[in-house]
């Protein structure tokens, strides 16, 4: 067994290494992970935890917690049954028992669990270090100390897809396309090589954090809680924008390693970059870093006058609006890709003529050019 017994006497983030401490990140793929093959029997916590002063709301709780899957974006789902003693003021305990189930962080570090609803106890809040730990009921919390619990982590790292992907020419007749992934595991997913399968080819990569990671540069790895990707060559014409494929990483079992079995959610669709009217533009679906002036919004939005997207600090409706004059004045309100104003649509007009004005900004061109190029919609 590879695990180690670890008695939580001491900060835990120290232990596990500062990364894992802050919260996973949740800009996250909708999908859930498909079910894996758990084998979690040996690992949980064993919850002792005592009261912390005897002058306030105090309480103790004891029991065990277990494991049973890998939550997402990290952590681990838990249940267990739990005694819970709870005092005020120099009264006696009340006793009460019953059956929880919660999150553990990925570090270890931090519970959270609930009994059914009807309870005396709302949910009680776990910290297996030095902090303190509370016991909430509707309305009082009582305060306790759990560095005496023993936790048992599985360790490991396991990337998942974030079912995005995007793709860019590379020179002899292939593109480069890097497969996003998120390691929801809690050791660093190291991973030079290894095979994937995208579309229907199998081939392979190497793994790469994005801005922002905290591990080493060039070294291929991802730590835990972070983004990364796979980068693969594939030959040109393989993937289109506004597509989704299917996608399997890790065909070989090298690139993630540990428990929880991270090779049960390997497989899964990723979409291409794609620019629709109601999409926030962002560095993903134009495939540039977007003018500050238009990042995170749509379309839609800056033509429908709710965002600015003008140096010049003004709305469109500032100047196109009904009895402007111009051959774009549009009613108030929002407007959509395919509505008639005036000669035309967006769609089947306005997009061209705005691109063909020299006085409009040339990020706002590139826009409309690539809603255009991706099927105007
Ligand atoms: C400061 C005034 C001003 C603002 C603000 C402005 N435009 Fe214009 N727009 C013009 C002028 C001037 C033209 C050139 C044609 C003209 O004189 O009518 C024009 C031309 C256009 C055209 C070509 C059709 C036409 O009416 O000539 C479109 C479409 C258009 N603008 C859309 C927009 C959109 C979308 C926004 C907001 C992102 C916007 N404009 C913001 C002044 C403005």
């Amino acid at each position: 067994m590879k695990s180690k017994r670890i008695y939580l006497a001491m900060g835990l983030c120290a232990f596990v290494g500062v990364v894992g401490c802050g919260s996973g990140s949740d800009d996250l793929a909708v999908d859930t992970i498909e079910a894996q093959e758990q084998d979690l029997s040996g690992y949980g916590v064993e919850v002792k935890c005592v009261a912390k002063n005897q002058f306030g709301y105090v309480a103790t709780v004891n029991g065990t917690l277990r494991l049973t899957k890998h939550d997402f974006p990290q952590g681990f789902l838990v249940k267990g049954k739990l005694k819970v003693q709870t005092a005020q003021y120099g009264q006696p305990f009340k006793n009460a028992k019953f059956k929880v189930t919660g999150d553990l962080d990925v570090t270890g570090h931090y519970a959270f669990v609930e009994p059914p609803p009807g309870k005396p106890i709302k949910h009680i809040n776990l910290v297996f270090g030095p902090a303190d730990s509370s016991v909430n009921t509707s309305n009082i919390s009582y305060q306790t100390d759990c560095s005496q619990s023993l936790v048992k982590l599985p360790k490991g790292s396991d990337l998942v897809l974030e079912h995005t992907m995007r793709h860019y020419p590379n020179g002899n007749g292939q593109i480069g396309v890097q497969i996003d992934v998120v390691n929801i595991g809690n050791k660093p997913a190291h991973a030079p090589s290894g095979q994937v399968n995208v579309a229907g080819i199998t081939v392979n990569g190497a793994l790469y954090q994005y801005y922002g990671g905290t591990a080493d540069p060039g070294a291929n790895t991802v730590n835990p809680g972070e983004r990364g990707y796979i980068k693969v060559l594939l030959p040109s014409g393989t993937l289109a924008r506004c597509n989704q494929y299917d996608v399997k990483i890790d065909l070989g079992h090298t690139m993630q390693s540990g428990q929880p079995n991270p090779f049960g959610n390997d497989a899964g669709k990723a979409r291409t970059p794609c620019l629709k009217w109601n999409t926030p533009i962002t560095s993903f679906e134009i495939t540039s870093e977007p003018d500050p002036l238009i990042k995170n919004h749509s379309l839609a939005e800056i033509v429908s006058s709710k965002w600015v997207a003008r140096s010049d600090g003004k709305l469109c409706n500032a100047c196109h609006f009904v009895g402007s004059g111009k051959p774009y004045s549009p009613p108030a309100g929002d407007i959509a890709y395919n509505q008639t104003v005036g000669a035309g649509t967006w769609e089947t007009k306005w997009a061209a003529e705005f691109i063909g004005q020299g006085i409009k900004p040339q990020y706002l061109k590139d826009a409309f050019q690539q809603w255009l190029n991706d099927g105007s919609l």
